[in-house]
């Protein structure tokens, strides 16, 4: 959470700094700021609550011109959104802070630093790292040493960028639990937490490994590992283009990437399949031999990449025939669970930097050494691919918008290629049964495609729920998950209290929720769990209340008085249905998140990528 940049080049850093905190938006939007060193040698901050624009505004009033700074937006975590403690931190005027973290810590340092007499302006765990420093300082001959004298105080997680008058030419970073890269160019280095902030700069990065601190100059970066031993790492050119993260013609990222799912699930697609079978290999050239091991599957996830995880179950048991768990990180990493032997532990993440999925496969490698891990994640440099054994690429391109969409559905795909791998590895997957599957994975680009066409018949829908406060999602079986996915999208981005129930446990409590300004969305596939979600959906419309049904137009389900059916598609196998009966789901809490007038790519107290606990 929370988006750093900085740099020190040749020219003002000051639009490069404004540039940057745009892209990096997704972490974080409560406040921004940044600070300078200007041509008089004195550290100048300026400081906004809300959106990046706002800091812009001010600074196109008031400019500040200087050729090293930092800058930060936030995401709260300690210390409500407000401009005292929006980052840069100071300490002295002599030491400048931007943090992505949290120091756990920080409460025994700050009564430390308070007897040692340093005043505290503002209610972060941030401050403590701006005192920690000045005071190391005074026992040290560079600022890079003084960062990593006081970082040895510090518990939790963190990467700093920190600036100084007493040396105006570096930029001093450490990075430990967060994400940190540097950029390089014949302009100047420059520092971020995601090499997009930069790709308008630069195409060339190194991204720091966990523990390892850096001293940046215009023309030199110096990097320390964890023993404080100078390393070199490796520079990787970036295949990001400009126009990836640039929004087109669409109102917003989350509408783009809506529509960017027929190529992004081809993308997932290609060189993993051919046209009638899954490369096994796709998955890392020990795959094969490791997943004909596996006797279990472990699934860790959180939010939509959980989502993804719990149809994932349904596909592995019932296809591969594997015992397979799925938890959400932030519980899983706490407990004991009992990890079976040839387990294989797969996490689930868009950015493969959330906190709680990378502590728990931390942990899980801390108590079992031989673990086989596996990642699905849509980011090629992130913690998570880095610290799995074996790793597959989602191929979504950048998301965005905070609400996942194309990170879902080419995580669903890439979890149908795995659930078909180890299918294959145990013999449990016919030739025809794999033609089958890799068919209709290979139809599914032009179905979504089909399928966003019905756009404003959706619209239509969306405008009946303008004065709603609460909905209810139904689903069976893996159609459950993907009501579970319909209802987080609802809240997130429209406020409004959406629940997702399996459909049959609608009449041991929830039912009695029902009413007529409860609307209820049903997702009625053509399998053999129809007739008794058909008897479900009588048992909701007799207590009166706005159904919307969106059925397999073989599933012939009758509409009611105040029901509407509307056929998605026709016939479609147990792999590819989930994956369509997702896309009127996104496409409703969009239309209802634009009828309700909310910000749809910033929805209020989110953070795209959560890289704290
Ligand atoms: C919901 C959403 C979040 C993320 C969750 C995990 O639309 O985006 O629920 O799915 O924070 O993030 P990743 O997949 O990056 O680990």
């Amino acid at each position: 959470m929370c988006g750093i940049v900085g740099g020190i080049c040749q020219n003002n850093i000051t639009p490069i700094l404004i540039d940057g905190l745009k892209r990096l938006e997704y972490r974080g939007y409560d406040s921004a700021g940044l600070v300078v060193l200007t041509s008089d040698n004195v550290l100048q901050r300026t400081r906004a609550t809300g959106r990046v624009a706002n800091l812009e505004n001010i600074l196109n009033l008031q400019e500040i011109n200087g050729t090293t700074g930092i800058a930060h937006t936030r995401w709260a975590t300690h210390g409500e959104p407000s401009t005292k403690n929006a980052h840069p931190h100071i300490c002295n005027n002599n030491i400048g802070v931007v943090h992505n973290g949290i120091i756990e810590n920080f409460l025994q340092l700050k009564s430390q630093q308070q007897a040692q007499g340093y005043r505290f302006s503002s209610d972060t765990d941030t401050e403590v790292i701006a005192h920690s420093i000045h005071q190391a300082l005074k026992e040290c001959n560079t600022l890079l040493e003084a960062v990593q004298k006081a970082i040895t105080d510090f518990q939790g997680a963190y990467s700093v960028g920190v600036i100084s008058p007493t040396y105006p030419k570096h930029i001093v970073v450490a990075r430990s639990g967060s994400p940190l890269v540097i950029g390089l160019s014949d302009k100047g280095n420059f520092i971020a937490s995601d090499q997009l902030a930069l790709i308008n700069i630069t195409k060339q990065f190194i991204f720091l490994k966990e523990g390892d601190t850096a001293d940046i100059t215009e023309d030199s970066v110096d990097i320390f590992d964890k023993n404080g031993v100078k390393v070199e790492r490796e520079v990787k050119t970036s295949k990001l283009q400009n126009g990836q993260i640039a929004k087109g013609n669409y109102a917003h990222y989350m509408q783009k990437e809506i529509f960017e799912q027929p190529q992004a699930i081809s993308n997932t697609l290609e060189s993993r399949v051919t046209k009638d079978k899954v490369l096994v290999s796709a998955f890392g050239h020990k795959a094969k031999d490791l997943f004909s091991k596996v006797k279990h599957v472990q699934i860790i996830a959180c939010g939509t990449s959980y989502n993804a995880g719990l149809v994932a179950k349904y596909w592995i048991e019932d296809i591969a025939k594997i015992p397979t768990h799925v938890e959400v990180a932030s519980e899983y990493r706490y407990r004991n669970p009992v990890i079976l032997d040839d387990t294989l532990f797969v996490s689930i993440s868009q950015s493969g930097e959330t906190a709680d999925t990378l502590e728990a496969l931390r942990a899980v490698k801390k108590r079992n050494k031989n673990i086989q891990s596996l990642v699905i994640c849509n980011s090629a440099e992130s913690s998570l691919i880095r610290e799995s054994k074996l790793s597959f690429l989602t191929y979504a391109g950048p998301e965005i918008g905070v609400a996942s969409t194309k990170a879902f559905t080419t995580q669903l795909v890439s979890l149908a290629l795995l659930c078909v791998a180890l299918g294959k590895c145990h013999k449990q997957v016919s030739k025809q049964q794999e033609k089958a599957i890799v068919d209709g994975l290979n139809h599914l680009p032009g179905l979504v495609a089909k399928t966003l066409n019905q756009e404003n018949q959706i619209i239509a829908l969306a405008k009946t729920f303008e004065d709603k406060y609460n909905a209810l999602f139904l689903g069976r079986g893996s159609m459950h998950a993907i009501a579970m996915e319909g209802a987080l999208k609802l809240k997130e981005i429209s406020y409004i209290h959406a629940e997702a129930y399996p459909a049959g446990e609608l009449k041991h409590g929830p039912i009695a929720l029902i009413d007529k300004n409860t609307p209820v969305i049903a997702i009625a596939p053509n399998n053999e769990l129809l007739d008794k979600l058909k008897s479900n959906l009588q048992e909701v419309k007799s207590r009166g209340s706005q159904m919307i049904v969106f059925e397999d137009e073989a599933s012939k389900v009758v509409p009611m008085q105040g029901m509407s059916v509307i056929p998605v598609t026709n016939n479609l196998g147990r792999i590819t249905a989930p994956i369509i009966f997702t896309i009127p789901l996104q496409l409703l809490s969009y239309h209802v998140a634009l009828i309700k007038g909310n910000d749809v790519d910033h929805p209020r107290n989110l953070a795209k990528s959560v890289t704290v606990e």
